[in-house]
């Protein structure tokens, strides 16, 4: 095949050019200009097919990002977008001292709180690291393999798996091998907080300061970013686990009622807030559980003030944290914030009025990021993608 090529700029033909060429995707593709006049040159002809089959097999690579979330993961592929979003839930059976995947994501989690005595079910990321690595890995195995489906991989794909910023050495090490020998070819780890900024929108490649605050299951993410790195990170082991965890306490000692996890979370999530109701009682809504004295089940009503009476704790928490970060940011960042003001990220940022919360503590401008739940996996996917953003990307 014979391309007709313009002659090449004079910058064009530096190896830094050749290489930010070899990371694009087809995304970046755009058509040349249509050039004046043409003048076949045959080393320029050739940089252009190795570039088409380098695009191609790109294409079809299924390079991954993976947002290895407590409570959700979610795989983005290069150049399709999120494919998979499940919750990172396992169910083990065990017959006969012999264990087994029973199934994982959607199907295992229906199963939480009402499956069989032969069955565990396991969530294998709590506080934002691996409690357990085999299982973890099994279900890395198992989102892999759903997304690759009936395709024939031309080569195994590179991944890049986003990690918090707070963990250890060994954990990353446990994320990297559970994830190598889930099939990849290499893998890339990215902080957790970069990948929430990027997937936000904010200028992390810039000289320009931004906070991100992303509260997801296990933990609330602090950090404060520019050129590409984390100026300053903390974080919490709160996040909307320990709210669930506050609801069932509070039905518990004010009701007398048991409920289970999922309950909870669906209270949390449909009439939770981080505010007092102006009327100091809010909506209502019916719980069912079983009643601690008499054991039988029963049904209570509950209304958005006792809720948040229950959030206060966690919610102060993730207040706390906030204030440390903003304490501990340089001069000449901090005074970026006042401008940019902090970001949300995550699915707990969908609490009513969390940002008002943060607005009243701080003082600060506090907006909830679009889609909060994804931005983590859509920033990790153009970490991938975008080569601007490969500085951020580590080995280990
Ligand atoms: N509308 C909502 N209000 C409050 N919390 C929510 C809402 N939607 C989801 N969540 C909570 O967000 C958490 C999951 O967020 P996510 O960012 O996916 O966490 P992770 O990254 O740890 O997997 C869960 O605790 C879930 O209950
Ligand atoms: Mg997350």
């Amino acid at each position: 095949m014979g391309i007709y090529r313009p002659p090449p700029p004079a910058e064009r033909r530096t190896l830094s050019h050749l290489q930010r060429r070899a990371g694009e995707t087809l995304h970046d593709r755009r058509p040349d200009p249509v050039p004046d006049g043409f003048k076949l040159n045959p080393i320029e002809d050739r940089v252009s097919i190795s570039m088409f089959f380098k695009r191609w097999l790109n294409a079809l690579s299924q390079d991954m990002a993976i947002d290895l979330g407590t409570a959700n993961t979610l795989v983005h592929v290069r150049g399709r977008g999120i494919v998979l979003n499940e919750p990172s839930v396992v169910a083990i059976e065990t017959i006969d001292g012999v264990s087994r995947v029973k199934a994982v994501g959607d199907d295992a989690k229906l199963m939480m709180g009402k499956a069989p005595r032969q069955i565990r079910v396991i969530r294998p990321i709590r506080d934002g690291v691996i409690a357990d690595i085999d299982i973890a890995e099994q279900m890395i195995k198992h989102f892999i393999q759903k997304v690759h489906g009936a395709r024939r991989l031309r080569r195994w794909p590179e991944i890049v798996v986003c990690v918090p910023s707070s963990s250890t050495s060994v954990e990353r090490r446990a994320i990297r091998d559970a994830t190598s020998n889930a099939g990849a070819s290499s893998v890339w780890l990215i902080e957790e907080p970069m990948a929430a900024a990027i997937g936000a929108g904010l200028p992390v490649t810039e000289p320009v300061g931004s906070m991100v605050v992303d509260i997801g299951g296990g933990t609330t993410e602090v950090a404060v970013l520019a050129l590409r790195g984390l100026a300053y990170s903390t974080s919490v082991r709160v996040g909307g686990d320990k709210m669930d965890d506050a609801i069932s306490s509070y039905v518990r000692r004010n009701h007398n009622l048991l409920i289970g996890e999922g309950t909870a979370e669906r209270i949390k999530n449909a009439v939770g807030t981080a505010r007092m109701p102006i009327d100091g009682q809010g909506a209502e809504l019916r719980i069912k559980g079983r009643d601690l004295v008499n054991g039988v089940p029963k049904e209570v009503a509950i209304n958005q003030a006792q809720i948040a009476e229950a959030l206060a704790e966690a919610l102060s928490a993730i207040v706390d944290v906030v204030r440390t970060a903003l304490e501990n940011t340089a001069p000449e960042l901090a005074a970026d914030i006042v401008d940019g003001g902090i970001v949300l990220t995550g699915g707990v940022a969908l609490l009513h009025g969390i940002d008002e919360l943060l607005r009243d503590a701080t003082g600060l401008p506090v907006t909830v990021a679009e889609d909060p739940l994804t931005c983590v996996a859509r920033g990790t996917g153009q970490a991938l993608e975008d080569p601007i953003y490969r500085g951020v990307l580590q080995a280990t």
